[in-house]
């Protein structure tokens, strides 16, 4: 299998992200594997790594396309000693991280789609669904699940998703190792985590900014059915979407479905 330990072992070089690292032919969900592993003490850094996925699952109660031998499924335990208000930072770090990785294989593509969709030409190339275990007044584990379309052809993407779905393939038109694509990722990730951890948030904060195409555009964000629409002028330091309704009242959205109108 092109995604297996040793060889992955071998060109990763991390601090923290990977050192310990799991890979499976097929599981259930990467995030729920991890979450087992968390849940027996696996230590900061854990990676679980998947082939194929049969039960893959996005935001919002969807699922995740994960068919063998193409894309990259992968769920990181993190143990940051942070309070739950501040755990959607790790999603913004995580967002930044793929962006930064991706562009090494697709430059000039890139961009974040608020909460944290990373695009390729426009298009969603990656998800991040962070799942959150609180203990005593904080947060006891993340689990970080990153899933990138890697080498998946259009005509692979269920119908729904198909218009607004791409992977690297599809933009550059080369196939890529999906072990080289891991490698990149859990690099980039070891190195936007140091930099939070090291207090380096408002330094992520910018990144996300630079990347996220929606700022300053009319955007239309759908919440448990309801809908509102206005510029969205940034977020906050929650990662809380801020958009500026027609009235000029500015409101804050901690979830949701984002589109750019
Ligand atoms: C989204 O955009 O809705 C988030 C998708 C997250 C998918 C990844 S694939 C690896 C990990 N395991 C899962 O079941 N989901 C995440």
């Amino acid at each position: 299998m092109e995604l297996n330990k040793p060889d992955i072992q071998k060109l990763l070089q991390t601090k923290t992200i990977g050192r310990d690292l799991q890979v499976f032919p097929e599981v259930r969900s990467t995030n729920d594997t991890a979450f087992s592993l968390a849940l027996e003490g696996g230590p900061e850094g854990t990676v679980v790594l998947a082939d194929s996925q049969t039960g893959g699952r996005g935001r919002l109660n969807r699922s995740w396309q994960s068919p063998a031998g193409q894309n990259l499924y992968l769920s990181v335990i993190l143990r940051p000693r942070i309070s739950p208000g501040l755990s959607p930072r790790i999603s913004l770090v995580a967002a930044v991280a793929v962006a930064d990785a991706l562009s090494a294989f697709c430059p000039g593509f890139v961009s974040i789609k608020w909460p944290n969709d990373v695009l390729l030409g426009g298009r969603k190339a990656c998800g991040i669904l962070s799942e959150l275990t609180l203990g005593d007044n904080s947060v006891d584990f993340i689990i970080l699940g990153i899933g990138i379309n890697v080498n998946m052809k259009k005509e692979d993407f269920d119908p729904e998703h198909r218009e607004r779905s791409t992977s690297i393939f599809e933009e550059t038109g080369r196939i890529i190792s999906r072990r080289e694509a891991a490698v990149t990722v859990l690099q980039r990730l070891d190195y936007w985590y140091g930099v939070y951890l090291a207090g380096g948030f408002q330094e992520i904060k910018g990144q996300w900014l630079s990347w996220c195409a929606m700022i300053g555009r009319r955007c239309r964000i759908g919440i448990n059915g309801e809908i509102i629409e206005g510029l969205a002028v940034g977020i906050g330091d929650n990662g809380a979407l801020i958009i500026e309704l027609g009235s000029g009242e500015k409101v804050t959205v901690l979830t949701g479905d984002a589109t750019v109108l």
